[in-house]
């Protein structure tokens, strides 16, 4: 992707999710871009996915400039191209194991039913799911769940599989389990992967790794978020509520004080606190 941004709303409220991302993931990577909550993860993977268009850039998958292609063009090209693996699994509930990892090589019309029945099996196996492939996804766990996913983002033979938070919400355990699956495709199959999460665990198995931070990517990990809070107190419009929530703690001190509902002992105490605060915040009081 070349110089894309995406942005939300209009005018006046507009929020930025990406702000101008250039990035290239080469064939055989297993990309993982690391980034808290709200930083543009998501957001970047669908505009990858084509399941989102960015407002401005450009966007080339396994070498078709997918930010030029209309709907149905587009939902020709992502069947074949890319395969994706979401933090809730995103099975089909009433369909069994095997017809779900089936279905993307049904829709793709490049398989007959038995054709699709018998590489899904082998899929399954892949996975480590033998034996399970008549189960509806409620009768599998989470782990094994995710590990159907895998299987069918795998179905079409993708350029790329995308996976947000793939280990969001499963166990330690099977977390473990699907990242050493992810590793072994990628390092010993050659598929190519771009994993976003905040999961720092996730990053071990990477091999490259970038972040992402309100929007923006980095090559290198930017400040950690302890370091942001810190940074907070600079921030002016922080700094002046922080202070007005002073001079309200400070008011309701002086009403408890008159009222007699605190004693002149606990409210010295009380004012010192204030008063350290403030000094934190530069101001004397
Ligand atoms: N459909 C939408 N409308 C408005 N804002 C959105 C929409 N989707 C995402 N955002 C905003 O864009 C930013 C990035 O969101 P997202 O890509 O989901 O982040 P992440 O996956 O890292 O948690 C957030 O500030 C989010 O609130
Ligand atoms: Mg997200």
């Amino acid at each position: 992707m070349t110089n894309v941004s995406k942005v939300y709303g209009a005018n006046g409220h507009a929020v930025y999710a990406l702000r101008h991302v250039s990035l290239e993931i080469k064939r055989g990577e297993l990309l993982v871009v690391m980034g808290p909550s709200g930083s543009g993860k998501s957001t970047l993977l669908n505009i990858v996915g084509t399941l989102d268009r960015p407002t401005e850039g450009e966007v080339v998958v396994a070498g078709v400039r997918v930010s030029e292609l209309n709907e149905d063009a587009l939902s020709r090209v992502r069947c074949r191209t890319v395969g994706f693996v979401f933090q809730f699994f995103n099975l089909i509930n009433n369909l069994t194991a095997l017809e779900n990892v089936m279905l993307p090589m049904v829709l793709s019309g490049d398989y007959t039913t038995s054709e699709a029945r018998e590489k899904a099996r082998e899929l399954l196996r892949l996975v480590g799911l033998e034996g399970l492939e008549e189960r509806r996804p409620t009768q599998l766990s989470g782990g094994q769940q995710q590990r159907v996913a895998i299987a069918r983002a795998l179905a079409n033979d993708p350029a790329i599989v995308l996976m947000d938070e793939p280990t969001g919400s499963v166990d330690a355990e099977a977390a473990s389990k699907i990242l050493s699956l992810v590793r072994w495709l990628n390092r010993v199959r050659g598929h190519t992967f771009m994993i976003v999460t905040h999961n720092p665990d996730v990053a071990a198995i990477a091999t490259r790794v970038v972040y992402i931070r309100d929007g923006v990517l980095y090559e290198r990990p930017p400040e950690s978020a302890m370091e942001r809070v810190k940074a907070l107190r600079d921030l002016p419009g922080a700094r002046l509520a922080y202070l007005r929530m002073l001079l309200v703690e400070l008011r309701s001190l002086l009403r408890r004080l008159e009222s007699g509902a605190i004693g002149p002992q606990d409210g010295a105490r009380e004012l010192e606190r204030l008063r350290r605060v403030a000094r934190e915040l530069g101001v004397r009081v």
